[in-house]
């Protein structure tokens, strides 16, 4: 085995360990609005789904490498609300085009093409794109660290839940009309589609 030790390793080597490791992710496309009501969007891949009761997602906005906050982060801490959009294969690459460092303020909807779309009850819009999208309200913003690369973990309420008619079967999502896009290590990305799933039922004996 290759051992490490990430108290010995920058940061570089430390994001290629965790992000080949700890894979493949979900993409959280995440739209807010700042105070003033300009809007940002951004893809973030440390995202999941944290409870039922109330319902909860989480997403990690790490801190640039200058120590700087994203813009998403600074946004969800002055506002408390964000919308997660959820990431497809056929919204890849404009969703790449988002997470360049664009000046804060500048929207990357209109950068990368994105539509907005209404929300019900927040204020940032979501991605008309995206076949489903979450109205959240944060919970609580738990911070790893304080420094460069530090994570701030926004865990948010969902207040509301679109999904496009066209992926429903059943009264529910159905993951064989939607082409999930997921985030690996390096610059590799995967699609889940139809062609990958299997299920298997829960055991109902020891
Ligand atoms: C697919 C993908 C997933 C990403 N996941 C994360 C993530 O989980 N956390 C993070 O801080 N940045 C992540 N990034 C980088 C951010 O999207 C990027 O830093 C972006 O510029 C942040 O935007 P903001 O400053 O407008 O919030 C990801 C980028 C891509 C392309």
């Amino acid at each position: 085995m290759a051992e490490f030790s990430p108290a010995s390793l920058g940061i570089a080597e430390r994001a290629a360990l965790l992000n080949a490791l700890v894979a493949p992710r979900p993409v959280a496309f995440v739209s807010t609005v700042g105070a003033d009501g300009r809007g940002n969007l951004a893809p973030f891949s440390f995202f999941m789904a944290a409870g039922y009761a109330p319902m909860a997602v989480a997403f990690s906005a790490t801190n640039w490498r200058d120590g700087a906050p994203k813009d998403t982060l600074r946004n969800v801490e002055a506002t408390g609300e964000f919308v997660v959009s959820v990431s497809t294969r056929a919204m890849a690459e404009r969703l790449n085009q988002a997470s360049y460092r664009y000046p804060y303020g500048e929207d990357e909807f209109d950068h990368a093409g994105f539509t907005r779309a209404p929300s019900v009850l927040v204020r940032p819009p979501r991605v008309a794109e995206s076949p489903a999208a979450l109205e959240c309200r944060v919970l609580q913003v738990v911070r790893t660290g304080d420094g460069p690369a530090a994570g701030n973990v926004v865990v948010g309420e969902v207040l509301h839940v679109h999904v496009d008619a066209s992926v429903m079967d059943g009264g529910v999502p159905d993951n064989r009309k939607i082409e999930h896009l997921v985030r690996l290590g390096g610059d590799w990305f995967a699609s889940q589609g139809p062609a990958t799933l299997f299920a298997l039922r829960r055991p109902e004996a020891p």
